[in-house]
């Protein structure tokens, strides 16, 4: 169930009283954008807001992509991505700019995403200058502070500094309670499914050119992802190796791995996959590209966080490449299992699925526990909702 205020009769309160509100959305990274573009283009609808946009660059290239399709207006970018940049560096480029942006701006409030170090110094930044923060996909935990590295941690301390707190489900909602966090504690579904819903289109033609020359028709695709700063090293070659035996065994079967632009990413993918036939190692795909080779595909292995919400939602099983999950509604519906970074449970999670009819039917449901794609109007009328109780 979805829960906020339905505020509808106090729009216009705002405006009547002059009390116009300045929102600053900042993000930085490809899936914080995907998921807050959206919202963005929600604030945008309103007249009592005054919607502005600071990128802090944190991710170049994979966040322009998203900027291009949504169309959205970016008044500031920071660019402070670095070739192999560290947290530190990240985390500090993003609170020294910040501060010069806040002060010039002024907003009356600032909205970042999840879980990235672009979030969390977002947040801070704003604390700094007593600026509320709202914070977007709120509450999820996995209660291990070194997994997701660092984005348990980013998001649990966003939560600490946040006023507004907007989860997707009941569940996150419970989490935020258990830290006695309930006001202003808003459950309002996820809004990838409001983007994912503008995306995915029956007869979709793919802008990539690598993916227009792969014949769908005659084979089974496995779509992939996997980039986690925790999953760097010994973890991604598991992951490699487990998919490079199955491609090798299954001659039917076609692997599509969009590999992250992270350099640490590209050599291990390409040193150990990089000569196989039916791996295809593709560039990061636009977002419409990805939304509809997900929907198209015979499942999913992946240790990304948007991919355990997206591709439930269109009845694709999903091999989530990590330990643990912050995301357990789609596992207990049974879509998605957590498989880990070991070869071997990775290979035969995946041959159950490849072999076992039961088995793949059993996972391959249509389940969407995050949302109705509503998610972003329920957002921005609970922020006018607190505003107009708090003035
Ligand atoms: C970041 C987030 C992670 C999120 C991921 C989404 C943090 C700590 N991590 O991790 O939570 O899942 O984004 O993809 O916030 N690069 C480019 N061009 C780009 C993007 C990245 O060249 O457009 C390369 C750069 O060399 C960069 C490296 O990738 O230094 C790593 O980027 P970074 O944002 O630090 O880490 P991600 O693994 O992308
Ligand atoms: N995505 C994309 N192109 C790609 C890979 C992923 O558009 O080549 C989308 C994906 O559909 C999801 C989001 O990016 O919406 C997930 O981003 P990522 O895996 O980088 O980050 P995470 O979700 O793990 O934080």
């Amino acid at each position: 169930m979805i829960s906020c205020p339905d505020v509808q009769s106090g729009i216009g309160v705002i405006e009547g009283k002059g009390l116009k509100m300045r929102v600053m959305s900042v993000f930085g990274t490809r899936p914080e954008a995907i998921k807050m573009c959206p919202l963005v283009r929600e604030l945008e609808k309103h007249k009592e807001i005054e919607s502005v946009v600071c990128l802090t660059g944190q991710h170049r290239e994979m966040l322009q992509q998203v900027i291009d399709i949504f169309d959205i207006n970016v008044k500031y970018n920071l660019d402070i991505m670095q070739p192999r940049q560290t947290l530190t560096t990240i985390t500090t480029s993003v609170l020294e700019k910040m501060e010069t942006v806040l002060k010039g701006e002024q907003p009356d409030m600032v909205l970042v995403h999840g879980d990235t170090t672009t979030s969390f110094a977002a947040a801070l930044a704003a604390f700094y200058q007593q600026i509320p923060v709202g914070h977007v996909e709120a509450g999820l935990r996995t209660y291990d502070k070194y997994s997701p590295f660092p984005e348990e941690m980013n998001r649990s301390l966003t939560g600490r500094i946040a006023t507004l707190h907007f989860s997707p489900t009941e569940h996150n909602q419970r989490n935020l309670s258990m830290e006695n966090v309930t006001k202003h504690v808003y459950v309002t579904g996820n809004t990838v499914i409001d983007a994912f819903q503008t995306t995915v289109k029956e007869g979709y033609v793919y802008k990539d050119t690598d993916l227009q020359k792969i014949n769908f028709d005659r084979k089974r695709y496995i779509l992939m992802t996997a980039h986690r700063r925790e999953n760097l090293g010994q973890p991604l070659v598991n992951i490699c190796h487990a998919v490079k035996r199955i491609v090798e065994e299954y001659p039917d079967i076609e692997v599509i791995y969009p590999v992250h632009m992270n350099p640490a990413v590209r050599d291990t993918a390409t040193a150990i996959l990089g000569d196989q036939h039916r791996v295809h190692l593709v560039h990061p795909l636009d977002v419409e590209d990805m939304h509809n080779l997900m929907a198209r595909s015979y499942m999913v292995m992946t240790d990304s966080g948007g991919l355990q919400e997206e591709a439930p939602a269109c009845g694709v099983p999903v091999l989530v490449l990590r330990t643990e999950t912050e995301r357990p509604e789609a596992v207990q519906a049974g879509t998605v299992k957590v498989v880990g970074v070991n070869e071997k449970e990775i290979y035969q999670n995946a041959v159950a699925l490849l072999t076992d009819p039961a088995e793949y039917n059993r996972m391959a449901k249509a389940v969407n526990p995050y949302g109705d794609g509503h998610a972003s109007e329920r957002i921005v009328r609970s922020i006018l909702d607190w505003k107009i109780h708090t003035t």
